[in-house]
């Protein structure tokens, strides 16, 4: 029956029934507040109505009354409040054992990347049941991450990364939208959420040809010669990056900062905004030298040698790379030729 006539989509995450019961809770609280002034308002122009011989009387203030409706509201709107900031802070704060997954946003599409080092564009797979922490950003204009099904939604800004979760408790394929105007083709900026059972989920995460994000990572830092100066052995010119992730960091202006990931992705791009104390402000922008996807990997490369279960391979991924890029190009190809039908 209910399925029939859906007022919701579907409920598939653990925050769903969370958001869903404070919006059916405020459609109630409004629902019946409605009820109340329309039946007043019949009520009342009925019972003083006009009458021959019958005169209006001037009534002054009544404290109970006027004390009575504030007091009430006030009551309903703080449970709002309090049950409202419950659920946004659920929904803001990652578990801290979440999966990652790495999503950046261009005009129109969605690249995604698993810290396994598969990659997908406009689709994600998931694991059902497990908690899974997005890292986005966008590498041009304001995009939003939506699924409503999840009932989560999350802009996704150009020059820093914000985050959303979820924890699916259905297997199914789920709509995803762009939810912020973003141009021409803002409306076909959609995808699917794949949620994958735990053995099916598997099978697809080690299927790929690509290493780990974080071995593409310790690639890069290599070659562009981060290693050079940021050494793990000896003093080096630069900060030693190991152990460094989610650590408290105290800069030369004074001030102490966590070293997170926007920390991590602003050292790269702007080195000289949040300088480690005792060091030469010798590090070069690596500001257009670098794309989004290649600054993922170099923050997962150096959350990767902050904790210890998982130890850097060196598998290399520069095919993996290049097919990737050759699929953007068919996607965006592809988002071309609808438009031109
Ligand atoms: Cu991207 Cu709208």
């Amino acid at each position: 029956m209910l399925n029939n006539f859906p007022l919701w989509p579907e409920q598939a995450s653990t925050m769903a029934h969370r958001v869903d019961a404070l919006y059916i809770f405020l459609l109630i609280v409004a629902g019946l507040m409605a009820l109340l002034v329309c039946t007043l308002i019949i009520y009342f122009a009925a019972r003083y109505r006009r009458r021959p011989g019958i005169r209006a009387e001037q009534i002054e203030g009544s404290n109970a009354l006027e004390i009575t409706w504030s007091v009430i509201p006030f009551l309903v709107f703080m449970v709002i409040f309090a049950w409202g900031a419950v659920v946004y802070f659920k929904e803001r704060t990652p578990p801290a054992d979440a999966t990652e997954v790495y999503v950046v946003a261009k005009q129109w599409m969605w690249k995604v990347e698993h810290a396994e080092g598969q990659r997908e564009i406009n689709e994600l797979h998931v694991p059902v049941g497990r908690d899974v922490k997005l890292i986005m950003t966008s590498q041009d204009v304001i995009h939003s991450f939506f699924i409503p099904a999840f009932r989560i939604k999350q802009d996704v800004l150009p020059g820093r990364y914000t985050v959303e979760w979820f924890h699916a408790t259905k297997p199914g394929t789920y709509h995803l939208f762009c939810a912020e105007y973003c141009g021409t083709q803002h409306s076909g900026m959609v995808g699917s959420i794949v949620v994958l059972e735990p053995a099916q989920y598997e099978a697809w995460i080690n299927g790929g040809p690509n290493g780990p994000l974080s071995a593409t990572g310790e690639k890069i830092f290599a070659e562009l010669g981060c290693s050079t100066c940021h050494r793990s052995d000896v003093q080096g010119r630069g900060p030693n990056l190991e152990g460094v992730f989610g650590k408290p960091v105290q800069l030369e202006d004074g001030r102490t900062v966590t070293a997170d990931e926007n920390y991590l992705r602003e050292c790269i791009l702007d080195p000289g905004s949040k300088r480690v104390k005792g060091f030469q402000p010798i590090m070069p922008t690596f500001q257009g030298l670098v794309n989004e996807e290649q600054v993922n990997a170099l923050v997962a490369y150096i959350k990767s040698i902050s904790t210890l279960k998982s130890a850097p391979s060196s598998r290399t991924t520069a095919r993996a790379a290049s097919a990737s890029d050759a699929n953007e190009q068919a996607a965006t190809h592809t988002n071309r030729s609808q438009v031109q039908q």
